[in-house]
């Protein structure tokens, strides 16, 4: 039976983010998805690495539309979503369609229309962005619920990290963020990254509150599971890295279910997405 979030019917929307570019974000997200997929949770991956996604390469399928197709109206959202064997779906990126923010306001509230229904069906929306700092993943940024920075114990992540931190705080009015230290030795090691990135914000953005939901092993079956194509959760359920994504899916459900306020639902993340971008 599906389990329920929140008892309000409103998906928990979360983006994965870096600065840094081959952190883990994709893998880390299709993960999540597939593990909070075999919770009973409705969950939908949104590739947001528009024009170089590769969630879909990761799961070894080839999803024949794309958020494209929507946007051109050329398909209706639920013949782009892809309903995968791994127990989650995703809204597969185009390739190629690298200006989404530069849609006319009109498209995108015909975007907003269309991703309506979804407010009611979906448990948790994630959203995988790109590397960069760019146009697209700001807007993804701003308009989720939750932010997750991952870094890694390399120092170009922090400087990354804390890069986009700043430029979403200091231009966009963002102060909250979640971290998830991937590609670590152990929990040590997380927490010393955790610190010299919150010492840096404590020092220099004023108002910025992070918080560590969790570390993943540097771990060679995931690697091993990205040539297979299956997520390595699947694969190897019992590996280092799947066991702390475990730990991490569970904080991202508390920290949900201890909520009050909740404003971030699909129409809500798009509609952000909207009047930011106009
Ligand atoms: N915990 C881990 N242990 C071992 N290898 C890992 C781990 N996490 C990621 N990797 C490896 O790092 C590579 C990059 O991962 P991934 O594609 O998820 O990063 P990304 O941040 O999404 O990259 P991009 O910025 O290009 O979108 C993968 O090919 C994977 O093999
Ligand atoms: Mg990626």
């Amino acid at each position: 039976m599906a389990h329920k979030v929140n008892s309000k019917k409103s998906p928990l929307v979360i983006s994965f983010t870096s600065g840094k570019g081959g952190v883990g974000k994709t893998n880390i997200s299709t993960n999540l998805a597939y593990i909070f997929g075999s919770r009973g949770f409705n969950t939908l991956l949104l590739d947001a690495d528009l024009g170089l996604g590769n969630v879909d390469v990761l799961l070894g399928i080839t999803p024949k539309y794309n958020v494209f197709h929507l946007l051109s109206h050329q398909k209706k959202l639920h013949e782009v979503i892809y309903k995968t064997d791994y127990n989650f779906s995703i809204l597969p990126a185009p390739s190629g369609l690298t200006d989404f923010v530069r849609l006319t306001p009109g498209q995108k509230l015909e975007f907003l229309d269309a991703l309506d229904p979804l407010e009611d069906e979906l448990d948790i929306f994630l959203v995988d962005t790109g590397a960069g700092i760019n146009d697209n993943v700001l807007y993804f940024n701003m308009a989720s619920q939750y932010r997750i920075i991952i870094l890694t114990p390399e120092p170009t992540s922090l400087t990354d990290g804390y890069a986009l931190i700043k430029v979403l705080h200091q231009m966009h009015k963002i102060n909250d963020f979640f971290i998830i230290v991937n590609l670590c030795k152990d929990l040590n090691e997380a927490k010393n990254v955790f610190k010299r990135l919150y010492v840096a914000c404590d020092k220099f953005l004023n108002g910025v509150s992070l918080s560590l939901l969790g570390y993943v092993s540097r771990d060679k079956n995931v690697t091993e599971a990205v040539k297979l194509q299956i997520p390595f959760c699947m694969k190897f359920p019992n590996t280092k890295a799947c066991k702390n994504l475990n730990t991490v899916a569970s904080n991202i459900l508390t920290l949900k279910n201890n909520e009050t306020n909740i404003d971030g639902n699909i129409k809500f993340f798009w509609k952000k997405l909207l009047f930011n971008s106009i």
